[in-house]
């Protein structure tokens, strides 16, 4: 499964990056708010950082706006994709742009038809928020299950992104529900690789490791005698 950061902040999107973990970023308008830098240069310094799928948002109602803008967001670099909400007129933009070769992240998928349509009409990536359906009491994960086994049962070429993650187990079940990516917030991604046992391990190794005499030499022994001389 590829991770996602759910992110317009470059620290973050950096951090994570060195550990060589980020296969791409998601962002939307209220993300890039957030950070108040001006939207082009943003998004295209996210894509010198991750040389993966970059989203960016089109904020037009209308899908010939949309397609507009998703031709200005094409040009901003080679690993943009367009964003596009999951409305008559996001779709039908969806289709426009991806005829043309333009990849299109279908966004704001609540439901397994709107998922469906999204594939229907070519889109590169379509994202179901399933902490936004948790958050009013409904089943989010079961949405990523069910499109993931959509994706399956058609050969859809569309990749199913698991969104609106909160929590490491989101994480995990999006894994085991199939699902090709996960975009998540860098708090939920620094969860990730965190464990007490591990730090308490650590420790322990490290403390023990110190009762040797000469500790150490018993590692850099020969290159410590060679600087000695
Ligand atoms: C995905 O592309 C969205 O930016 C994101 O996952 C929304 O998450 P939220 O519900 O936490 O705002």
């Amino acid at each position: 499964m590829k991770i996602f950061l759910d992110t317009a902040n470059v620290d973050e999107i950096r951090r994570a990056a060195e550990l060589g973990l980020v296969d791409g970023v998601t962002t939307n308008p209220s993300l890039i708010a957030k950070e108040g830098k001006a939207f082009k240069e943003r998004i295209q310094e996210i894509c010198s950082i991750v040389p993966g799928d970059v989203s960016a948002e089109t904020i037009s109602t209308d899908w010939e706006g949309m397609v507009k803008e998703g031709h200005e967001l094409a040009t901003w670099a080679p690993n943009v994709v367009v964003k596009a909400p999951c409305t008559p007129d996001g779709l039908r933009a969806t289709k426009v742009l991806s005829d043309e070769g333009i990849k299109v992240n279908v966004t704001l998928i609540f439901s397994v038809t709107q998922g469906l349509l999204a594939c229907k009409n070519g889109a590169h990536i379509i994202s179901p928020f399933l902490g936004r359906l948790d958050d009013i009491g409904l089943d989010g994960m079961q949405l990523v299950r069910d499109l993931a086994v959509l994706k399956r049962n058609y050969g859809f070429r569309a990749q199913v992104l698991a969104a609106s993650i909160r929590t490491p187990n989101h994480v995990i079940e999006a894994a085991k529900a199939g699902s090709d990516i996960a975009t998540m917030p860098a708090s939920v991604f620094n969860m990730l690789y965190k464990h007490p046992l591990t730090d308490i391990g650590m420790t322990r190794f490290l403390a023990d490791w110190k009762t040797l005499p000469n500790y150490e030499e018993a590692i850099f022994g020969r290159a410590a005698a060679a600087v000695r001389g």
